[in-house]
């Protein structure tokens, strides 16, 4: 795997090029859920606005969300904060080479700490993201057995078992960049993989069967309604409360059972016309939200700039705002049909994890 990775792994990703823990921190957290190649941009401007520890921990969070905008799974960057202010504070000193210690970080799990301690401290441990979990279960052709915990123990238990005693770097990039490149979920390159002689599932044919998925639960759904009040030029939006769907971003602000007009009055605003949008649907981790849009177009705008809690955003400002996903989406879709508030141009079905 060593030598492999030496001859056709990656070796000019921006976060090769450095031992800073903070830097090889980040880059990990980043890559928890996206792919390199969009989180490339993305790092590169977030070390640009923080380029140490110590900025991270003191810019506000409102300023953190607004660089990792796009990126989405925003509590990788609350916990990116916290984990910076708690440190920086002398609670926990610094990044330590032994994983063990870093995984009682908040937003590091046992991989993450494991591959941190490898990348800058040079520390032999082992990593499990999915790319290793797919190398593994079909390099030696495991099958799922009683339950998942055991599944995982087992996998754990292999790939510490699996480490090379010298060149702990390039053996765990090799693993990552074997199962990025070559042993790819759909259609593997498998001619072009080291392990191709040992392979169970290349011996049995069974590659896109391994690794077995578990059988996905029905996901649960859950609805929400949200006002969309527009004077044509800006947006009113409300910041979300730190913890909980969308902690600390802005979003339209969130009602219950409200009309919009109800609304407006209670803020002694009038509206010139309103309208239902096609109601969105957005996946996150645990659970599908359906989400209601009622759109309004403020004629007389009353004490709503001056409420607590909620700003105007200039509609030309929506692209590089710390907007959920779906709700970025949407305005700008509004905006490119000219707010006319004709429904066809809503991001009806919107359905991503960001
Ligand atoms: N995925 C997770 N960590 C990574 C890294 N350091 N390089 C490339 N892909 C990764």
């Amino acid at each position: 795997m060593v030598a492999w990775q030496q001859v056709n792994g990656r070796h000019d990703l921006p976060w090769q090029q450095t031992r800073d823990p903070y830097r090889i921190w980040l880059a990990e957290i980043m890559l928890q859920q996206t792919q390199v190649q969009t989180v490339i941009p993305y790092y590169e401007r977030f070390l640009a606005r923080f380029p140490t520890l110590e900025a991270l921990a003191e810019a506000p969070l409102a300023d953190v969300l607004e660089r990792w905008s796009g990126l989405g799974y925003y509590a990788r960057a609350r916990h990116l904060h916290r984990c910076a202010s708690t440190m920086v504070a002398g609670q926990h000193d610094g990044f330590s080479a032994d994983p063990a210690i870093n995984a009682q970080l908040p937003g590091i799990g046992r991989s993450t700490a494991a591959a941190i301690s490898v990348f800058a401290f040079g520390r032999r441990a082992a990593i499990l993201d999915g790319n290793v979990r797919r190398v593994l279960a079909r390099c030696f052709g495991l099958t799922s057995g009683a339950s998942p915990a055991q599944d995982e123990r087992a996998l754990w238990v292999l790939a510490e078992s699996l480490l090379p005693e010298q060149a702990i770097e390039a053996y765990t990039q090799g693993m990552m960049d074997l199962g990025a490149t070559v042993c790819t979920r759909w259609q593997p390159a498998c001619q072009a993989c080291p392990l191709q002689v040992i392979c169970v599932a290349r011996q049995q044919g069974r590659q896109t069967e391994l690794p077995q998925r578990a059988v996905p639960k029905p996901v649960p759904e859950r609805a929400g309604k949200l006002l969309l009040l527009t004077d044509g030029r800006q947006v009113l939006l409300e910041r979300r409360p730190p913890s909980g769907i969308w902690g600390g971003l802005l979003s339209l602000p969130e009602v219950a059972a409200e009309t919009a007009e109800s609304f407006a009055l209670r803020h002694g605003c009038r509206l010139k016309q309103t309208q239902q949008l096609p109601t969105i649907s957005h996946r996150f981790t645990h659970f599908r939200l359906s989400i209601e849009v009622l759109c309004g177009e403020v004629e007389v705008v009353g004490r709503l700039a001056a409420d607590a809690g909620w700003q105007w955003l200039a509609l030309a400002d929506v692209a590089g705002a710390a907007l959920p996903t779906p709700i970025r989406r949407l305005l700008l879709s509004l905006s490119t049909t000219g707010w006319s508030f004709t429904a066809g141009g809503a991001a009806a079905g919107a359905d991503d994890l960001g």
